[in-house]
């Protein structure tokens, strides 16, 4: 099997797995007094202090939750219900056009149920975002901006996003700004003090630990609305019981992959360069999207765009040569949607189905490329042969 979807999930480290099945053996509620409990307890805050030193974050800052999906929803929400109830013009949500939908859905929840304006930013055509429509957007409605939400690195083509730069703008205004971090933490340098960001989403599973536990990193001075109510553990912005498996598992996992972060960083930028050589080589209907400097997208990303070429067929092409690999965007009963990323980034409705996203981790090799590269020009000869029946 060649396994080339790292961004969608990775292999769990075996540190990870050994350091789930050790505390997973004991038995206290990290919110009880006793010694179990109080046993308990030390596992979770030994994986925030952890976690928290990894990420250039303070161990209070640290806010577990069951992923980047509910760190999303937590600070998106959170933020602005927070901010609208202290000032009732606070209304308009900031966000890209090429958010996750993790970041994305919830802002137009709130357009939807809350009253909210979404204001989703342009992108450039590599999908990064245009920084001049942010200026415009902050010259013209700071007085009624809520929140701020931009992703630090796109998970379908890889663009790295002026976090820094959006964080230094909005914070002329004292408008909060939350990122979704799940791609970039252990990929590209992160440090939540030196980033300016008020809130910051990750996740384990996208860096070899378990699937159901993430964080959201929270400035010390913010304040959010809970989306949970309950035992008011983690600074009462998320209740519910705490999970020390979990905790630590992410933390081993996390401290791992920041460790390696620059020999990866390497390492990968090595093999994405050559397989992108032997795709311009080899395929020469395939484009290679997003930006192309290195240090602007993520290491292990190669996103393609195979005009004419329905993106489930080279899938599925794929799939049965024991080649896994990912559109990138959704897939609705066997078809796969076009993507809004692709789509923002200023290409055809048939382009952003066309799509094709390698994605390449800690277990990624050399022989990795050379097995995708022995089935891709057939498979994309094979697409194309469908969409012309
Ligand atoms: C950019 C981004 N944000 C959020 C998520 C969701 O994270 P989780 O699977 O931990 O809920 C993902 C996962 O695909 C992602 O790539």
């Amino acid at each position: 099997m060649t396994y080339l979807d790292h961004a969608a999930t990775t292999p769990l480290r075996p540190a990870a797995r050994a350091a789930w099945l050790e505390a997973s053996a004991e038995v206290g509620n990290a919110s009880a007094l006793h010694g179990a409990g109080r046993r308990a307890r030390a596992i979770v805050e030994e994986a925030r202090e952890r976690l928290a030193a990894a990420l250039g974050a303070h161990p209070t800052e640290v806010i577990w939750t069951s992923g980047g999906t509910e760190a999303d929803n937590l600070a998106i929400k959170g933020h602005f219900w927070q901010r609208r109830g202290a000032d009732a013009a606070r209304t308009r949500v900031v966000t890209t056009s090429v958010e996750h939908h993790a970041g994305l859905d919830p802002v137009r929840w709130l357009a939807a149920a809350e009253g909210a304006t979404a204001v989703e930013l342009p992108v450039d055509r590599t999908g990064v975002l245009r920084l001049d429509a942010l200026e415009r957007e902050l010259a013209e409605h700071a007085g009624q901006i809520a929140l701020a939400s931009v992703m630090w690195a796109n998970n379908e083509v890889g663009a790295l996003q002026p976090v820094a730069q959006v964080a230094a703008l909005a914070a002329a205004h004292g408008i909060p700004v939350h990122s979704d971090a799940v791609q970039a933490v252990g990929h590209v340098a992160v440090d939540f003090a030196a980033s300016g960001l008020t809130s910051l989403a990750l996740s384990a599973h996208k860096v070899g630990g378990p699937v159901g536990v993430g964080a959201l990193l929270l400035a010390r001075r913010a304040r959010l609305t809970p989306l949970t109510h309950g035992g008011g553990q983690e600074r009462s912005v998320r209740s519910g019981t705490l999970d020390p498996a979990g905790a630590i598992a992410a933390a081993v996992a996390v401290e791992a992959a920041v460790a390696e972060r620059a020999a990866e960083e390497a390492r990968l930028g090595a093999l994405r360069d050559r397989l992108v050589a032997l795709i311009d080589a080899d395929i020469p209907q395939a484009w290679v999207s997003g930006p192309a400097a290195a240090g602007a997208h993520l290491p292990g990303i190669v996103h393609l765009i195979v005009p004419g070429a329905p993106g489930e067929a080279l899938l599925y092409v794929l799939d049965s040569h024991g080649v896994e690999v990912s559109n990138g965007s959704a897939c609705v009963a066997g078809v796969v949607q076009a993507s809004h990323v692709v789509e923002a980034m200023g290409y055809s409705h048939a382009d952003a189905s066309s799509t094709l996203r390698i994605s390449m981790g800690h277990t990624t090799t050399d022989a990795d490329v050379d097995a995708l590269m022995a089935v891709l020009p057939d498979a994309v000869d094979r697409a194309l042969r469908v969409r012309a029946r």
